[in-house]
């Protein structure tokens, strides 16, 4: 079958960047990127270190059942962390009201921004998603207020019907980060862009 054959997470690499599954010496990056309040001002609150290790192991068993896991981005000269760029699937305790879906995520360090890197990872992996994996939409989500967020989505073509923005299941009632907007991105539409 396909699935046996094909590795949903390849080591991409690019002039700059190496993009590739997680390895456990990837959770230092991860505690001191989730530990940055410019990282995480548009999330509840900055993350402990064991609210990071959670989220590591949550990465590798994803990365083990999924086959990818929001994957890695290093940069290649010097083999810095510089965070998380690529597909994963959503498994909240509870349900979004778009599930079943896969989406496409970034969270990188502050000297990581504004070089365009949330970009060239996002457009390798959406390839790789609508090409290879054969994926028929990408998804992607974020508080209505992260701007830069929002633009990333924007700048990959995806496009958000308001219709469709909602709560957030895991930020309470009244949180000024609860509502969320939604963006989706379908593969006739990624094939238009690539032909076009
Ligand atoms: C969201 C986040 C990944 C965006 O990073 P970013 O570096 O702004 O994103 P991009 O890769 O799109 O880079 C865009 C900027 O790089 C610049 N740039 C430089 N070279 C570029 C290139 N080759 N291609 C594209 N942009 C380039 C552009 O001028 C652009 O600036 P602009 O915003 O003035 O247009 C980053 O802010 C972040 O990690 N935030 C914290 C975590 C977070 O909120 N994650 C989202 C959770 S939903």
């Amino acid at each position: 079958m396909i699935e046996d054959v094909i590795d949903k997470c390849p080591r991409i690499e690019t002039e700059r960047l190496v993009l590739r599954k997680w390895e456990e010496r990837d959770l230092e990056g991860l505690v001191q990127m989730n530990a940055d309040p410019l990282v995480m001002e548009f999330f509840p609150a900055v993350m402990s270190r064991q609210d990071s290790e959670r989220m590591f192991e949550r990465l590798i068993a994803k990365q083990v059942k999924y086959g990818f896991g929001t994957p890695v981005v290093e940069e290649r000269a010097s083999g810095r962390f510089l965070g998380l760029c690529g597909l994963g699937i959503p498994t909240y305790p509870e349900p979004l009201p778009f599930d079943p879906c896969v989406e496409i995520g970034w969270w990188l360090i502050p000297d990581a921004w504004g070089r365009g890197i949330a970009q060239e990872a996002s457009r390798i992996w959406l390839r790789f998603g609508f090409e290879t994996l054969c994926l028929n939409e990408v998804v992607s989500f974020t508080s209505a207020v992260n701007r830069r967020s929002e633009k990333v989505m924007q700048k990959l073509g995806m496009v958000r019907d308001a219709s469709e923005d909602f709560d957030h299941p895991l930020i309470e009632e009244g949180h000024p980060l609860r509502r969320h907007v939604l963006y989706r991105l379908s593969k006739e539409k990624y094939l238009e862009r690539e032909d076009g």
